[in-house]
């Protein structure tokens, strides 16, 4: 049985500004297995790393995303709440991938193009991805499916899944029916009868997010899920340490 990832959610983002070099450098140093991190473009189409479709949330500035250039973007300071990081600009996905390429590190690129529909942003993710020879590292999900049919479509063997948050019925029949290798629900979506037992049955991976909480943590290991995206990859390192110590994982 395999051990269950922890992935980093927007990097260590309990410790150090999200979605940042500092917050993935967090992760790898935490000994995480993997980062999760929101893609999204600039106006002048450079892939960069953020949540929001807004810069208003994590930086000193105000406005869309898709309005900045790369440039007029890397003036914005992203760290309004870890002061001993003082100013962090917004990295790129090569920046990204530069940084994990040595490690063992998986990345779950996000699309972030349910609000705004990026141009060719599956193209343009997939190239990069090509040229840094990270084709196996990288998972792709999104919560717009259209982007991930399009992933899929682009790259048969690319290893995809579908983010959602709550309350939809039917989601294991419809992730075998488009043929995704994995679910990423919000966690409370656990609670559904036979949900898990469901995903098991057909080979669906299970990563779920986010996933705080000691008790939850311990919840996903006994029930064997695929993946915990983690804002505190430490805490998730160390559950799943004390797992392996019971043989849980045997
Ligand atoms: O990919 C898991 C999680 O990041 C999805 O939600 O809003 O944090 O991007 P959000
Ligand atoms: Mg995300």
């Amino acid at each position: 049985m395999e051990k269950i990832k922890v992935w980093a959610h927007r990097g260590a983002s309990g410790y150090a500004p999200e979605n940042t070099l500092a917050a993935f450098k967090k992760a790898i140093e935490m000994d995480a297995d993997g980062i999760e991190l929101d893609v999204q473009m600039t106006k002048d189409g450079r892939l960069v790393i953020i949540h929001d479709e807004t810069v208003d949330r994590v930086s000193d500035g105000k406005g869309w995303v898709k309005d900045f250039t790369y440039e007029e973007l890397s003036e914005l300071n992203v760290n309004k709440k870890f002061p001993e990081f003082g100013k962090v600009t917004i990295p790129t996905l090569e920046e990204v991938y530069s940084l994990i390429k040595d490690t063992g590190l998986t990345v779950n690129v996000e699309l972030k193009n349910s609000i705004i529909f990026y141009k060719d942003l599956e193209e343009r993710v997939m190239e990069l991805t090509r040229k840094m020879g990270l084709e196996k590292r990288i998972i792709y999900s999104s919560f717009n499916h259209f982007s991930i049919m399009k992933i899929k479509e682009l790259d048969p063997g690319a290893e995809t899944g579908f983010l959602y948050e709550y309350g939809f019925l039917d989601m294991p029949e419809y992730a075998s029916k488009y043929h995704v290798d994995a679910l990423h629900p919000a966690l409370y979506n656990l609670q559904y009868p036979n949900f898990m037992e469901d995903c098991k049955n057909r080979g669906i991976k299970l990563r779920v997010w986010t996933v705080n909480d000691v008790e939850d943590m311990i919840m996903l290991c006994e029930n064997r899920l695929n993946a915990m995206i983690t804002n505190y990859p430490d805490i998730g390192r160390k559950v799943v340490n004390d797992c392996v110590k019971r043989g849980q994982f045997n």
